[in-house]
């Protein structure tokens, strides 16, 4: 059974902290592809990225969502990189499931991503070049995949999550 929901954005859109509350709002599990593949591999993101390389990384993460998008049946978030692998992206879009893009203004976002203890290698040195850097050449993947684009600015967790339970369940938020 694949995923109710799917969600995809930049780092800082949100995508674990919404997809936790529209989880618990559906009452369902909630998966990180980011977690999933530090559980399997006893390794955290950025330690893969050091020791292993991106590319590396990008093939544990598709494979992980490879296997979530046909196994979990829950809400899933999804690495902010996971749509420039082509195969992620004909997964997603051969699985039928909801995907939802989650966008934020590029402030909010380097706001957001500049606290926490979350390390993000690709987003190391000048963090708010690296940010325009990746919104310029992912926007067309995340547009690829989603059907749902949902904007955060302004909005409260609770908020988001609510406006995309109103979509899962065909109705207008
Ligand atoms: C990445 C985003 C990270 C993580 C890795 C690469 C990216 O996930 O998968 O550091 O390429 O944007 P979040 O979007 O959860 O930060």
């Amino acid at each position: 059974m694949p995923p109710r929901v799917v969600l995809v954005g930049l780092p800082g859109t949100g995508k674990s902290t919404v997809g936790i509350a529209l989880a618990r709002r559906l009452a369902v599990a909630f998966a990180d592809s980011d977690k999933l593949v530090a559980r399997q591999t006893g390794r955290s993101v950025s330690e893969i990225f050091r020791l292993q390389g991106e590319p590396v990384f990008r093939q544990l993460e598709a494979d992980m969502i490879a296997e979530v998008l046909v196994s979990f049946d829950g809400v899933l978030a999804l690495g902010g990189g996971a749509v420039t692998t082509e195969s992620v992206r004909q997964g997603l879009l051969g699985s039928g499931v909801l995907v939802a893009h989650l966008r934020a203004r590029q402030d909010e976002l380097l706001r957001r991503v500049s606290g926490g203890r979350h390390r993000r290698p690709l987003l190391a040195g000048d963090t708010a070049a690296r940010l325009a850097e990746l919104a310029e050449v992912r926007a067309r993947l995340y547009a690829e995949v989603a059907s749902v684009s949902i904007d955060t600015d302004g909005r409260s967790v609770d908020e988001v999550a609510a406006a995309l339970h109103g979509q899962l369940i065909g109705q207008p938020s």
